[in-house]
């Protein structure tokens, strides 16, 4: 079995330590890295650079199509997306993880499909659109590490730019405990492929306007980015064999 990985903002290298880098051409074009193959626990693992290696391609730019379709054709059925959010939900802490399990798609002009114009059109289900199964491992896997993952629904915002205080609290009342901008289309790519997907997410700074007065968003970021990154790792670590062992 092999796991695919998405690496977020703060992860573009890990789990390259040992690794081999395969370069794969799809139909789409360019993804925005190699794939990283290496091993965790005996199970191959495909990580790519959701940003590019160096942090160069902003989350409206990625090409979600060539990288969904790199790891499918590598053989990935199972893939993780590790994504950093902001905390919307009271008592969301930067800091800690989630496994969201809804999500609302704010974006807008991104290519959110495999079907070419065209061709007929097809209808993929999407009430659910993380993998109950998967998101279940992961919830497990944070817990056992010790760490407390939130469930909730991620709002995908377009950025680059970060959110205002009103869209904010919008996305509040819409339901949203998180926001992030890269969920979507990888989601519903990775339906329309037919792969389970579900994302491991931390929280590395409270949204736009419910942070306390005069601590910027940038600088929460920069001071919990490090330590969610390795919280996130010692999950995808724990996760990685027990999904190779119960074949999700
Ligand atoms: N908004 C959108 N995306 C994000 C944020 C945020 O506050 N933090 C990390 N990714």
């Amino acid at each position: 079995m092999t796991i695919g990985i998405i690496l977020g903002s703060g992860l573009a290298h890990w789990p390259l330590a040992g690794g081999t880098e395969l370069a794969v051409e799809t139909p789409y074009g360019a993804a925005s890295s190699a794939l990283l193959r290496s091993m965790i626990g005996g199970c191959e693992v495909l990580a790519i650079a959701r940003h590019g290696r160096t942090h160069t391609i902003a989350p409206h730019a990625v090409n979600y199509r060539a990288n969904l379709w790199a790891l499918y054709a590598s053989g990935v059925r199972t893939c993780i997306g590790v994504n950093v959010v902001g905390a919307i939900a009271p008592g969301f802490a930067p800091g800690e993880l989630a496994v969201p399990d809804q999500l609302i798609d704010y974006t807008w002009g991104r290519a959110a499909t495999f079907t070419a114009d065209g061709a007929p059109v097809t209808h993929v289900e999407f009430a659910e659109p993380f993998a109950p199964e998967l998101r279940g491992h992961l919830a497990v896997a944070a817990a056992d590490c010790g760490f407390t993952a939130r469930r909730g629904v991620y709002g995908v915002t377009q950025g680059p730019r970060l959110e205002t205080a009103a869209e904010i609290d919008l996305l509040a009342r819409d339901g949203c405990a998180m926001v992030g901008m890269t969920a979507m289309p990888e989601a519903v790519l990775a339906r329309e492929l037919g792969m389970a997907y579900a994302i491991c997410a931390g929280a590395v700074n409270r949204a736009a306007g419910r942070g306390p007065d005069g601590v910027s968003i940038l600088a929460d970021v920069d001071r919990y980015m490090a330590l969610t990154m390795a919280r996130i790792a010692t999950v995808l670590e724990t996760v990685v064999p027990r999904l190779a062992r119960a074949a999700v």
